[in-house]
C-alpha cells in the first residue's frame, strides 16, 4: 500500500488559496492514503475567538470537507485533513477522513495544546478506526501523541495505521512517534507543517516539519526536512502491522496485563 504525507506551509487565513495549492500538488501523486497537517488550510496561531469562528466550518457540509471529497474521488485516494470545525457555538480542532466513496467521518482533538485551550472545545468524538479497504486507519491530532493511551486505544480497536495531522512546535514528537509505532506494532504517518507564525504581537511559533512515516518495527521509512514543503509517498507492507509477535514467546497485545494497569 502507498501512503504519504503533505508537509505544507499554509498562509494564515487563506483557506481557499492553500487548498488550491494542495490540489495542484495532488495532480502528480499516486497513493492510496495521504495525511495532511492539523488545521491544514486555515493556519494555526489564532489571535482571538472571532478568527476561529470565521475560519471554522461545519463538517461535512463546509467547503473544505466538500473540496476534499471531490479531490479524493478525482484521485482515487483517501485523505486525512485537519481543519477547524464549527458545530453550533462551539469550535473543535478536528480532522476529516474522506475517500473515493465520500465522507467517512471525523475526529475532534482530545488533548488540546497551549492556546488551543482558549479557542477550541476539548474533543468529544472519542477515538475511531475506519476501514478504508486496504487498511484500517485511526486518527489522532498533534499533542495527542503525548498520551500513549490514544495510539494504544486506536491499536486495540484495530488500527493498522495511525494518521497523525500535526502542527508541531516542541522538538520531541518525531522521535516519540517511533516508540508509539513500536509499542503498538502499527504504522504511523505524521504530517506536520513548516514555517513561522507571529500574529497579533504574540511570541512566534516555529513549526518543526520533520513529518514522517514509521513502521511497526520502529524504522523511520521517511522523514521530511525542517523547512521545506514536501509531498512524500512510501510503500508499506501492512502484514507488518498485522503481526503482533515480537518473538515466538511475545505478542505485544496478547501479553498485556491490564489487571495491573489501573491507577
Ligand atoms: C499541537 O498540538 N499543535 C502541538
Amino acid at each position: 500500500m502507498k501512503v504519504g504525507y503533505f508537509q505544507s506551509h499554509p498562509e494564515f487565513g487563506n483557506i481557499q488559496g492553500n487548498r488550491e495549492r494542495f490540489a495542484s500538488k495532488l495532480e502528480s501523486v499516486e497513493c492510496e492514503l495521504l495525511v495532511l497537517p492539523e488545521l491544514a488550510f486555515s493556519g494555526y496561531q489564532f489571535v482571538n475567538q472571532e478568527e476561529v469562528v470565521a475560519l471554522s466550518e461545519p463538517i461535512p457540509d463546509g467547503p473544505t470537507t466538500q473540496a476534499c471529497m471531490a479531490l479524493a474521488q478525482r484521485h482515487h485516494l483517501h485523505l486525512v485533513v485537519g481543519l477547524p470545525e464549527r458545530d453550533g457555538n462551539r469550535c473543535y480542532n478536528s480532522a476529516i477522513v474522506v475517500g473515493p466513496s465520500g465522507f467517512l467521518g471525523s475526529y475532534r482533538k482530545t488533548h488540546l495544546f497551549f492556546e488551543e485551550t482558549l479557542f477550541f472545545s476539548p474533543g468529544n468524538s472519542g477515538l475511531h478506526v475506519w476501514d478504508i479497504g486496504p487498511a484500517r486507519i485511526g486518527v489522532m491530532i498533534c499533542f495527542d501523541w503525548y498520551y500513549p493511551e490514544v495510539a494504544r486505544t486506536l491499536t486495540l480497536r484495530g488500527a493498522e495505521i495511525v494518521c497523525h495531522p500535526a502542527n508541531l512546535v516542541l522538538p520531541h514528537c518525531p522521535d516519540a512517534m517511533v516508540t508509539r509505532a513500536l509499542e503498538n506494532r502499527i504504522f504511523s504517518v505524521t504530517a506536520d507543517r513548516i514555517g513561522k507564525e507571529a500574529r497579533g504581537g504574540k511570541p512566534p511559533l516555529t513549526y518543526i516539519g520533520r513529518s514522517e512515516v514509521v513502521s511497526p518495527k520502529g524504522q523511520v521509512l521517511s522523514r521530511a526536512s525542517q523547512d521545506q514543503e514536501e509531498l512524500t509517498v512510501v510503500e508499506i507492507d501492512l502484514n507488518e502491522a498485522r503481526n503482533k509477535s515480537i518473538t515466538p514467546y511475545n505478542d505485544v497485545l496478547k501479553d498485556r496485563r491490564p489487571e495491573y494497569y489501573s491507577s
